[in-house]
């Protein structure tokens, strides 16, 4: 066997982080508590193991770590079609951002003006992007998700990655946003549940990039192994 074998694979990561802002009008937009906290940790650990990184992300007051190629973005469409843009060129799609799930359906093209009577806001779904490049990936391409669920859950989070057709997916909970630590369980499609311990961003990084090598080596153990047979 030659001795480059032994090295570990260089991937190249799509990772994303991160609120999207949804505009109602030209100063005014719809957000949440995201920080990017979590992506920014996946992109500087996906680094430090030598992996190429592409960072899609929305609007945080972050710096981008050292040799990662940044993408910044404003809304859940923009981050839809920039990571649509660079998928085929990546071998994982880590989706950490916290894309909002609705948009202003007509958002006004200038400042809506004060009244004193009762304003209705009508909202249209964004397109999931997980699940839109989870769709249209090749084999030897990985996904990974995040969820953040209050209720049921395990149950939820186990569905979501089913319906999305995820490799692992993370659960979080709602307090996790915007925080120094997170407390999650991950859920690996073809592995079960993997309790973490409360740990900080950086450090589940470590280990969720760690996660992706060894879910990349089995899959393409597994696909030489039925090309071999098939030979
Ligand atoms: N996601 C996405 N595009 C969206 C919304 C979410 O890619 N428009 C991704 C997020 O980045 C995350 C996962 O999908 O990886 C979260 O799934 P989602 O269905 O939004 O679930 P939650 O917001 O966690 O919970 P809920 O089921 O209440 O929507």
């Amino acid at each position: 066997m030659r001795r480059a074998m032994h090295h570990p694979k260089r991937f190249r990561i799509l990772i994303t982080a991160g609120p999207t802002r949804e505009y109602i009008d030209p100063v005014r937009y719809i957000s949440n508590d995201s920080s990017g906290k979590m992506g920014f940790a996946l992109a500087q650990a996906a680094r430090a193991h030598g992996h190429g990184v592409t960072l899609v992300h929305g609007p945080v007051a972050l710096p981008v770590p050292p040799g990662v190629r940044p993408v910044p973005v404003i809304s859940a469409a923009d981050m839809l079609h920039a990571c649509l843009d660079r998928w085929a060129d990546h071998d994982a799609l880590i989706m950490a951002a916290a894309v909002a799930d609705y948009t202003p359906a007509r958002p006004a093209r200038a400042k809506l003006k004060k009244s004193a009577s009762t304003r209705v806001l009508r909202l249209k779904p964004t397109a999931d992007i997980l699940a839109t490049l989870a769709d249209c990936r090749r084999p030897d391409q990985l996904v990974v998700g995040f969820a953040v669920q209050d209720r049921a859950p395990r149950r939820n989070a186990e569905q979501k990655l089913r319906r999305k057709g995820l490799d692992a997916i993370v659960l979080n909970r709602p307090e996790t946003i915007g925080a120094e630590h997170a407390a999650v369980e991950i859920l690996v499609r073809a592995g079960g549940w993997q309790v973490v311990r409360p740990t900080t961003k950086s450090r589940l990084a470590a280990r969720l990039i760690r996660l992706v090598e060894r879910l990349h080596n089995d899959a393409s153990r597994l696909r030489d192994r039925s090309s071999n047979s098939g030979r």
